[in-house]
């Protein structure tokens, strides 16, 4: 690493001036926890998802858990996904009580290969959850079908999608349930939190009981607990931040972008030809660009790769081991091979700094790096 040369991590949030003083002004108002701030968020987020209503939470984990919840999705049901995520997407599905059922991921896009899951619902599939990987959108339009043919609830794992489009429309502003992740790093923020944008007002009030311990409002001044609920509510501090990053939400994902392509500039036309290496689907329609990945050759040992880049001052990241196999999902009977796809990128696949306030020299810098260590 040359003198001058700030490390640079694979991701960063950029937050502004402003969005401080609003988190300052909820801490001095006095009200911290669920209040006026998350109300705005929320109808924020609803004017953004063209009108559907939105919840928020305090995890997109939980966001996908509740969406389980409100669609009676329980135990004896089998629910479809992907191994190739974090590991959140199928831990949710065994914490209400379902099976999760993987099926193996496209080469190229590493979304789910919609052309294999038909082969895998059975009489006890009751939902579908697929991940638009690194803000790369699933053909809706075939999984919307196959969801339609097979009457299956789906809830969209958005965790990384928000500002992605399908046929100019918004992730989130079509579909069944569609869930947000505004953990850190994604495009934006509210440190931890998520969103779940729901299909009509009745499911909406769900979502408000599960994340309230399953309270209701019963009579003037009483209330009830008639389901089970947890503890999953937003607090203001959390969306006062999310105001700020959703006002920024558009210049985000353009500088992503921009970034995006110049890394593509900068690799050149002939990089995966002389080094084996596998850029992302060059998608400059509907992804956001969350991340910014390559897969690296089998001649190549990825821990060696990463600590060479952070010799030279880049931190890379990886995403994602696959699901199947650690060691909860082992003990349920996965094993190596089930989802060769899968465990080939999971194995060599690693993650490039991408976030808002690099800029085109520092995808230089990172480029000049993967050339060199490969
Ligand atoms: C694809 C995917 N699903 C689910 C999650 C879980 O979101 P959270 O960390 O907000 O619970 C994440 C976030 O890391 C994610 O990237």
């Amino acid at each position: 690493m040359s003198a001058t040369a700030a490390f640079l991590p694979f991701t960063k949030p950029s937050i502004d001036e402003e969005t401080i003083s609003a988190v300052n002004e909820v801490l001095r108002s006095g009200w911290l926890t669920s209040g006026p701030k998350v109300k705005e968020l929320e109808a924020q987020l609803s004017a953004y998802f063209g009108g559907r209503p939105v919840r928020t939470f305090n995890s997109g984990t939980c966001t996908m858990e509740i969406a389980l919840r409100i669609a009676g999705i329980g135990a004896g049901d089998e629910v479809i996904t992907t191994p190739n995520s974090w590991v959140a997407t199928a831990n949710v599905i065994i914490e209400v009580g379902a099976t999760p059922v993987f099926v193996d991921i496209d080469p190229k896009t590493h979304n789910i290969d919609l052309n294999k899951v038909e082969a895998a619902i059975t009489s006890g599939t009751k939902a579908i959850i697929p991940v638009h990987m690194c803000g790369l959108p699933c053909d809706m339009d075939q999984l919307y079908a196959i969801a339609q043919k097979h009457h299956l609830r789906v809830v969209e794992d958005a965790a990384q999608a928000i500002g992605s489009t399908w046929h100019g429309q918004r992730i989130g502003a079509f579909g069944d349930f569609v869930s947000f992740s505004f953990q850190v790093n994604k495009n934006i923020m509210t440190a931890e939190g998520g969103c779940l944008v729901l299909n009509n007002e009745a499911e909406a009030k769900l979502a408000e009981k599960y994340r309230l311990q399953g309270v209701s409002r019963s009579g003037l001044d009483g209330i009830d607990v008639d389901v089970l609920g947890g503890k999953y509510n937003m607090t203001d501090l959390s969306a006062a931040i999310g105001l700020g990053q959703l006002k920024r939400l558009h210049e985000f994902n353009a500088q992503r972008k921009k970034l995006a392509l110049h890394y593509f500039d900068q690799f050149g036309k002939d990089f995966e030809s002389s080094t084996g290496a596998e850029l992302p689907v060059a998608d400059f329609t509907n992804s956001n660009w969350h991340m910014f990945h390559i897969v690296l050759p089998e001649r190549i040992h990825r821990s060696e790769f990463m600590q060479k880049m952070l010799d030279l001052g880049i931190g890379l990241g990886y995403h994602y081991r696959p699901i199947h196999l650690f060691t909860l999902y082992r003990e349920r009977g996965f094993t190596d091979g089930m989802f060769p796809i899968a465990e080939r990128i999971g194995k060599q696949i690693v993650t490039l700094p991408l976030f808002p306030s690099m800029n085109e020299s520092d995808v230089d810098r990172v480029v000049a790096a993967v050339k060199s260590c490969l």
